[in-house]
């Protein structure tokens, strides 16, 4: 049997504007996925995922996605291209495990898709680069849900935190040692890819203004990438601040992001924004260690805080 993992992700800085090929900046997180697999006598490929509620579900790669069960739509999709691209044909038993909930948006999605890819590269001995696990991922992960940027299936395969441009053109790792974010859930799931939908319908109707912020975010993550070089934090967190103001004018924040935003702010942080698609999910907060116990008690108030260390290791095969 092969267990391999890959970490979930934090959005930092971009989101929305990189799926218009501008850049964006994401760290990985310390809460990964897992996927263990061994081949089967049998031609059966057998899934269990007991943290969705996945028991014994038996699949058959001929039979379209849509008629798979949803929980099961990435590791099936992952497993198909892998067998089409390879050559290979087998039975499975497929056990995935996660230590982070798929409701947070932490991008539990990519990071399954991800380690059955490193899993089933590492069954069959075949070697694959970062860049080649990342295209694969990126084409399931569309298989699937037809948006997005794949700027969370990079955060899965090289892990750590990277500059993201362009479906994965440039993916530059960033050397940051140290972080000092407080992440705070609304309690809400957010429904990533109707979120990009609908701002695309929104850019048909007013192109020239959207396209703009876009501009404007691109400058923001420019930026942002100057001040993490320099670990200047009073920096990012105006950056921060910024662009949650103009993911706001986007219409992608919510009531709830707004109120643990603003009150992050309110008790100290340098800048506090909305992480990944907004309508509920996460924020993140940048904050003075002196101010971190405030920050949390007023995010706790009103939302949750998910603890979570940044900067986390991309994939890798788990030895028992
Ligand atoms: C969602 O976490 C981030 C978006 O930019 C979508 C994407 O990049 O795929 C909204």
């Amino acid at each position: 049997m092969v267990k391999a993992s890959a970490p979930g992700k934090l959005m930092l800085f971009g989101e929305h504007a990189v799926v218009y090929g501008k850049p964006c900046i994401v760290t990985a997180v310390d809460h990964r996925i897992s996927a263990s697999i061994e081949e089967r006598k049998d031609k059966k490929i057998i899934i269990n995922a007991p943290d969705v509620g996945i028991k014994n579900c038996e699949i058959d790669l001929n039979e379209n996605l849509e008629n798979q069960p949803k929980e099961v739509r990435f590791v099936f999709q992952a497993i198909k291209n892998f067998f089409d691209k390879y050559g290979i044909s087998s039975g499975l038993e497929v056990t995935t495990k996660s230590e982070f909930s798929s409701r947070l948006g932490f991008g539990s999605s990519s990071a399954v898709t991800v380690a059955t890819l490193k899993a089933l590269s590492e069954l069959f001995s075949i070697k694959m680069s970062n860049k080649e696990m990342f295209d694969l991922g990126y084409k399931t992960v569309l298989d699937v849900q037809g948006v997005g940027s794949g700027f969370d299936v990079a955060a899965a395969v090289y892990g750590e935190t990277i500059y993201f441009r362009n479906k994965g053109e440039v993916i530059e790792k960033l050397k940051i040692d140290s972080l000092p974010l407080v992440v705070g859930y609304t309690g809400i799931k957010a429904d990533t890819p109707t979120l990009v939908k609908n701002l695309a319908k929104k850019r048909e109707l007013y192109k020239l203004i959207i396209d703009r912020i876009f501009e404007k975010i691109e400058t923001i993550v420019e930026n942002a990438k100057i001040f993490f070089s320099e670990k200047h934090f009073p920096a990012l967190g105006e950056m921060m601040n910024f662009n949650h103001g103009l993911l706001n004018a986007l219409g992608v924040s919510c009531k709830e992001l707004e109120i643990l935003v603003h009150t992050a702010r309110s008790v100290g942080a340098y800048g506090a924004k909305l992480s990944g698609a907004g309508g509920g999910d996460c924020m993140i907060a940048l904050v003075p260690e002196e101010k971190k116990e405030d920050v949390e008690k007023v995010i706790n108030k009103y939302g949750k805080v998910i603890p979570a260390k940044v900067n986390a290791e991309g994939v890798r095969i788990e030895n028992e």
